[in-house]
């Protein structure tokens, strides 16, 4: 399958950071690049602790860098890590792409030994809950 551009870009900049990832528990580095509104790229890190469940995912980093940089949307959103399967996001992490994204968005879970799997946040993560819901 050819990658555009903008998915090469963001696939890059998943895999640099995704070796700065700090996953000495699972051994597990996965790697988040998202693509703001502002036409910039943020990316993010797992970040494990010694306290096994204190430990975040990638993507709550790659939002973290959005929003600190000054990005406020999420318009694309590429996971990488390792093996084959599709490093799909976590179902706390589907809910927290949920609060910055609308539901057309792409999410492109990506195992690099294997293919891309492409699919919409609603696919993800259907009837789901939103900041609409409260009048945000
Ligand atoms: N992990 C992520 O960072 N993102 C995902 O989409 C899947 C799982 C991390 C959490 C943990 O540090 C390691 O991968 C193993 O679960």
């Amino acid at each position: 399958m050819s990658m555009t551009d903008q998915d090469k870009a963001l696939y890059e900049a998943a895999e640099a950071v995704r070796q700065r990832a700090y996953a000495p528990y699972s051994k597990f580095q996965v790697g988040a690049a998202i693509l703001a509104d502002d036409g910039k790229i943020y990316a993010g890190c797992n970040v494990e602790n010694a306290a096994y469940p204190v430990g975040n995912c990638a993507e709550p980093s790659a939002i973290a860098a959005m929003l600190a940089g000054g990005g406020k949307r999420i318009r694309r959103i590429y996971v990488t890590g390792p093996g084959v399967m599709p490093v799909t996001p976590c179902g706390g992490c589907r809910q927290r792409i949920r609060e910055f994204a609308d539901l057309d968005v792409e999410v492109i879970s990506h195992g690099v030994d294997g293919e891309p799997l492409v699919q919409t946040l609603e696919q993800l993560l259907p009837h789901s809950f939103g900041p609409e819901f409260l009048d945000k």
